[in-house]
């Protein structure tokens, strides 16, 4: 019921309390006119309003089906779609694993790449270090051969300091030489003139105490030697060579007895102190051979001794009959020859021969008589050695 509606009725009800229909009659005739009409037009709209539901349910029902295919279609097409989206995400995974394969590959080759590069660096770094090196090594090179330079400089000054130190060296050695051989020359001629001086006792006692003195004095005479033009030992051994061969020779005074050593007749050979195997050590005053046992005595350079007359009483003792007597000696030690060949023959020997072709010395030879007489008495040999003296023999410096 609508507000008209009510507000009628009210109306109605007012006008049966009131007793007063009038126009309220027709009022509510017309109202009820329209209130039917209003029925009817509501059952019509009713009517049609159901026809209307009914048409809309059936809207509705078609819009259901409708829907209905729409949710089916929709539900195929989500289908499609989602199979679609299956597709595309397959595809999508496909791609994606293509995509993965290419990133993997990209990895890989970025990893060779990467790889590759690494080894560029490392080759450019291996290079770089070659360089280097080889930098290094002309370096080293370069100092080595800067070294080797200054080696040769040094070892070229080395050398020349070497030179000049072997030459002040040589100098000094030289001087130091020459030193030595004054000295030595020096300390010759002092034993040499003690020897001429002395008695053979004394030079006995000398060298035993020092034979070094000994072996100075026979340095400095083999050097003196070496300057003669003519050494007169030579000539008395190639005399002896004549002699035969069973005789027997006795060196007084021997040195290193180049007579034994070059002659196949036995020799005994006579020093003071032995300088090898053929020498027998002995003053020769007494030399220790029997009376008579040798055929021939020499004196080469040996009357050196004060008392070098008691050598020669020795010498006539040992000697055999016809035995033979030779003396070499400087020319400057006699004074007269001819006196000093008198004074010999007083002992008892015959002189035989002079040779003074020599410039420096005298080879005189005597023989024992073939009835040989025995020794002068002791007053007689004193009287012999103080008739003659025979001069030292001087060396002179040099
Ligand atoms: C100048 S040298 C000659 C050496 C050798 N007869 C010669 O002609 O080559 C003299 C030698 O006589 C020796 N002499 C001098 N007096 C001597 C003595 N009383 N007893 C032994 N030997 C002596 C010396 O020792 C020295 O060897």
């Amino acid at each position: 019921m609508d507000i008209n509606h009510k507000f009628s009725r009210k109306k109605l009800k007012r006008k049966k309390e009131n007793g007063n229909y009038g126009d309220l009659e027709v009022v509510f005739f017309k109202i009820g006119r329209k209130t039917k009409n209003q029925n009817q037009n509501q059952n019509q709209n009713q009517n049609q309003n159901q026809n209307q539901n009914q048409n809309l349910n059936q809207n509705q029902n078609q819009n259901q089906n409708q829907n209905q295919n729409q949710n089916q279609y929709q539900n195929q097409n989500q289908n499609q779609n989602q199979n679609q989206n299956q597709n595309q995400n397959q595809n999508q995974n496909k791609n994606q694993n293509q995509n993965q394969n290419q990133n993997q590959n990209q990895n890989q080759n970025q990893y060779k790449n990467q790889n590759q590069y690494k080894n560029q660096n490392k080759n450019q770094y291996k290079n770089q270090n070659q360089n280097q090196n080889q930098n290094k090594n002309k370096n080293q090179n370069q100092n080595l051969n800067q070294n080797q330079n200054q080696n040769k400089n040094q070892n070229q000054n080395l050398n020349k300091n070497q030179n000049q130190n072997q030459y002040q060296n040589q100098n000094q050695i030289n001087i130091f030489n020459k030193f030595q051989e004054k000295l030595k020359g020096s300390r010759f001629r002092w034993i040499n003139e003690k020897f001429y001086k002395t008695t053979g006792d004394e030079a006995q006692k000398m060298f035993q105490k020092d034979e070094n003195l000994f072996h100075i004095y026979h340095e400095g005479f083999k050097s003196q030697v070496k300057k003669w033009k003519e050494n007169p030992l030579d000539k008395i051994i190639q005399s002896l060579q004549k002699y035969p061969k069973n005789w027997i020779i006795g060196d007084f005074g021997c040195g290193d007895a180049k007579i034994a050593q070059s002659l196949k007749h036995k020799v005994y050979s006579f020093d003071l102190i032995p300088t090898n195997k053929y020498v027998t050590a002995c003053n020769i005053s007494h030399v220790p051979l029997k009376d008579n046992s040798i055929n021939v005595a020499v004196f080469s350079l040996s009357l050196m001794g004060i008392n070098f007359f008691d050598y020669l009483f020795e010498a006539y003792r040992v000697l055999s009959s016809n035995g033979i007597l030779k003396i070499a000696e400087v020319k400057s030690r006699i004074k007269d020859i001819k006196k000093f060949i008198k004074a010999i023959e007083k002992i008892g020997f015959k002189f035989s021969s002079l040779d003074e072709t020599n410039k420096m010395f005298v080879l005189i030879d005597f023989q024992i008589p073939q009835n040989k007489k025995p020794l002068i008495s002791k007053k007689d040999q004193d009287q012999l050695k103080n008739s003659i003296k025979l001069k030292p023999c001087e060396y002179k410096k040099r």
